[in-house]
């Protein structure tokens, strides 16, 4: 299947736009193997590698940002209008760039609810809530922009500083029990990962890729591993449709989508190794960073 690997090292440069929790965990290990990166925010930050850019107030960067640019990942979701932010005000200045791939983090909310049932790349999009069919249009206008772009699909993301344990230790979990629902989600080492392996083995012949770990589950579970993880007595769960009452319109719509979401293109036809396979082995790295952070 891989028949031709290259070597990341200084020759490249990567423009990472929206240098949040994914954005930034790919930058820095991007930048371990050599390469040279530039990452996005909104605001000036205090990193060196950092330049600002906010379509809304259409702060722009500068043309040298572009010089030289090989790679590009995008990290921004749709605008309000569900137009996608770098396209609607950056397309020329990429246009003119020694770009040789762009990658996209969509979301697998564009699958819709398949009421528990497996998702892969074959399905069709299908998605019911505003969010997702917005974040298709963006999927629409990169795919037909003729820029050399690939498209990851993700569900959960969680990893160090951003996971159930922070949410169990800031009183910040819902614990809720929905019979028979299921979420898939993902460590973000592994969308780092997945991402390099694609571009070191060159595996661009596959446009819209699922990055997702193997064991999707109820949220209760991760949970109940969480509180085991800290040590706490979980509280007893309540009925989802007691507890609806008391979660926003947003928080809501998550619980009315049910599926599990297939990783089998990346993991078995492109030979993907998963980092952290599932949550309780994911779980475990995000206590270590919490107690590498107290030591
Ligand atoms: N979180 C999840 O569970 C999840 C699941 C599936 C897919 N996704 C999608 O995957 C992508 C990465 O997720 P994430 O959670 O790592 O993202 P994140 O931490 O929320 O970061 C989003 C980044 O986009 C930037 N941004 C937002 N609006 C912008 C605009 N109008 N102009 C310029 N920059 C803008 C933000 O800038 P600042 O740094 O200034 O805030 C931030 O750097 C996002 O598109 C997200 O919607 C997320």
């Amino acid at each position: 299947m891989i028949n031709s690997t290259s070597t990341l090292n200084n020759q490249y440069k990567f423009l990472v736009f929206g240098g949040g929790f994914s954005g930034s965990y790919f930058a820095h290990s991007i930048r371990k193997l050599g390469c040279f990166v530039l990452t996005s925010s909104r605001t000036k930050n205090k990193d060196p590698y950092n330049f600002v850019f906010d379509s809304e107030n259409n702060i722009i960067p500068e043309d040298s940002i572009f010089d030289g640019v090989t790679h590009i990942l995008s990290c921004i979701p749709p605008d309000k209008n569900g137009k996608d932010p770098v396209l609607k005000v950056l397309t020329n200045k990429i246009n003119k760039s020694s770009l040789r791939w762009i990658g996209y983090l969509s979301t697998t909310g564009i699958y819709g609810n398949t009421n528990g049932n497996w998702v892969s790349e074959l399905d069709n999009p299908n998605p019911s809530q505003e969010r997702s069919l917005k974040r298709l249009n963006c999927e629409k206008e990169w795919i037909t922009s003729d820029l050399p772009v690939q498209i990851f699909r993700l569900p959960g993301i969680y990893g160090p500083g951003r996971s159930t344990l922070e949410a169990i230790a800031s009183n910040k979990v819902n614990v809720i029990h929905k019979d028979k629902q299921i979420f898939s989600r993902v460590h973000v080492a592994d969308i780092a990962n997945a991402i390099i392996y694609i571009i070191k083995n060159k595996l661009f012949f596959y446009q819209i890729i699922n990055i997702a770990d193997d064991e999707p589950c109820s949220q209760l579970k991760v949970i109940e591993y969480g509180y085991k993880l800290l040590g706490l007595k979980m509280p007893s769960p309540v009925l989802f449709e007691e507890a609806k009452k008391n979660l926003s319109p947003i928080a809501q719509s998550f619980w009315i989508e049910n599926r599990k979401v297939s990783n089998q293109l990346l993991c078995k036809k492109l030979g993907y190794k998963l980092i952290y396979k599932n949550y309780r082995i994911g779980l475990d790295n995000c206590l270590a960073n919490i107690n590498k952070l107290h030591n």
